[in-house]
């Protein structure tokens, strides 16, 4: 990024293309789909209009395979209006914090409200089965960066909204919910370092979602945290992880939990 550019600014100018691109001048709520989630952005509306990302400003095209790469405007039952992000930067691509919170930004410069923030992740519980969806309820941020740049003090009590937790467990009372801690990656963790995040009180392990929530909670909007364990922690589960065990799971879960998430936005 170029010094002295304002990440606002550049948020607010993404923002301007969508509006153009899309002639929605406003959205009500954004969704970042992870692995195992983007078919919610089928379900939960009618797609008005689909960008590829690395035509909106501060985007790009998808580093990984299994992230659609696009931005879709999508129009609810309700008549709300949701911005569907299935283009993340991940810290570990190395483009820096401002880059992974971009998005974020974009959406609350196009009037976002309730930010939506999924992913793929492992678990620490052992009673997690691959393909259980779990709400984050709060996070620790393992990547020692921040969004935050100079004296912004945020207060980050409730992040992940204890109401919007209340109303997903009204759709489904079976969720569980736990403390996300993200790990800068792209490298599993090891056995230790998950150990580590059980003694601190973490629960799912990821590469992602902490970062974008404090972004989001800057810019004043209200965050659900979903994560789909795709596998238990390295040390917990007794065999090595793989980056394609990991997409499987995400795919055999895909059709239950996008449905499940579908359900979740139509109550919001
Ligand atoms: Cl075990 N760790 C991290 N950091 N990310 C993951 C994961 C584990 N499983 C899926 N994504």
């Amino acid at each position: 990024d170029a010094v002295g550019t304002d990440p606002f600014e550049v948020a607010a100018v993404a923002a301007q293309e969508i509006a153009a691109a899309t002639g929605v001048s406003a959205h009500d709520i954004a969704l970042t789909l992870g692995s195992g989630w983007a078919k919610a952005a089928d379900l939960i509306g009618e797609t008005t209009h689909t960008i590829p990302a690395q035509e909106i400003t501060g985007f790009s095209a998808p580093a990984l395979a299994g992230h659609a790469g696009t931005l879709r405007s999508v129009l609810l039952p309700s008549g709300k209006r949701a911005l569907v992000i299935g283009a993340r930067t991940h810290y570990y691509e190395g483009h820096g914090v401002r880059r992974v919170v971009h998005s974020v930004r974009t959406a609350a410069a196009t009037g976002v409200k309730t930010m939506i923030l999924t992913n793929g992740a492992g678990g620490i519980k052992e009673s997690w089965t691959p393909g259980t969806p779990v709400l984050i309820s709060d996070h620790i941020n393992l990547t020692a960066d921040s969004p935050l740049e100079g004296a912004t003090f945020v207060d980050l009590t409730d992040l992940y909204s204890a109401r919007l937790r209340e109303l997903a467990r009204g759709i489904e009372p079976t969720l569980d919910e736990g403390v996300y801690c993200q790990f800068r990656g792209p490298h599993y963790e090891t056995p230790a370092e998950v150990q580590m995040a059980k003694t601190i009180g973490g629960h799912i392990v990821g590469m992602s979602t902490a970062l974008e929530a404090i972004a989001a909670r800057q810019a004043g909007m209200e965050i659900l945290g979903m994560s789909l364990i795709t596998n238990l922690a390295a040390g917990i589960q007794k065999t090595p992880l793989s980056h394609g065990e990991v997409i499987e799971a995400g795919q055999l879960a895909e059709p239950v939990i996008s449905a499940l998430l579908a359900r979740i936005v139509a109550a919001l």
